[in-house]
């Protein structure tokens, strides 16, 4: 399981802080940010794996299950506290489950958006880890 506890600064009186910092609290520098609003409880997305992507997903408002499959064990880690954070990996087959209306799911990335990086249909996901491809990096 790949959480990572961030600091959280404050009180219950006053209110938090948390922060990272790209390289000292996760394991990439930040290139890109993004961050998915106004879902409805229920919906489910993701639904890819990344060539090279690497990803750290927190949730600052709500609750959110995040599914991680690396084409042998599966996991789900529920998002549901704003000082903590997981990294998605790439070669990890991922989906985001809503589970309060609204909840906000926000990412930070170790690239710029590429669409080549996506693999988005799982049969061709499981092809790729059966052939080792995350093995051996001078693939890709
Ligand atoms: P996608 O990563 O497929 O989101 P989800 O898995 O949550 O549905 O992205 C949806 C679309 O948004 C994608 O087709 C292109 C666009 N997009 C960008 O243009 N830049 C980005 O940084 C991201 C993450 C997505």
């Amino acid at each position: 399981m790949n959480t990572i506890d961030l600091r959280k600064v404050g009180n219950h009186s006053v209110g938090f802080l948390s922060f990272f910092e790209g390289i000292n609290h996760i394991p990439f520098d930040i290139k890109r940010v993004y961050y998915i609003y106004g879902v409805p409880k229920g919906i489910v997305r993701g639904h890819h794996a990344h060539k090279n992507l690497l990803q750290f997903l927190w949730c600052p408002y709500g609750s959110i299950i995040i599914a991680l499959d690396n084409g042998v064990k599966k996991e789900k880690i529920l998002l549901d506290n704003p000082s903590e954070g997981i990294l998605v990996e790439n070669g990890l087959w991922h989906t985001m489950q809503w589970g309060i209306d609204n909840s906000v799911l926000c990412v930070v990335a170790s690239d710029y958006y590429d669409e080549s990086d996506y693999i988005r249909n799982y049969d061709d996901f499981l092809r790729l880890v059966k052939e080792g491809y995350w093995n051996e990096p001078e693939k890709h």
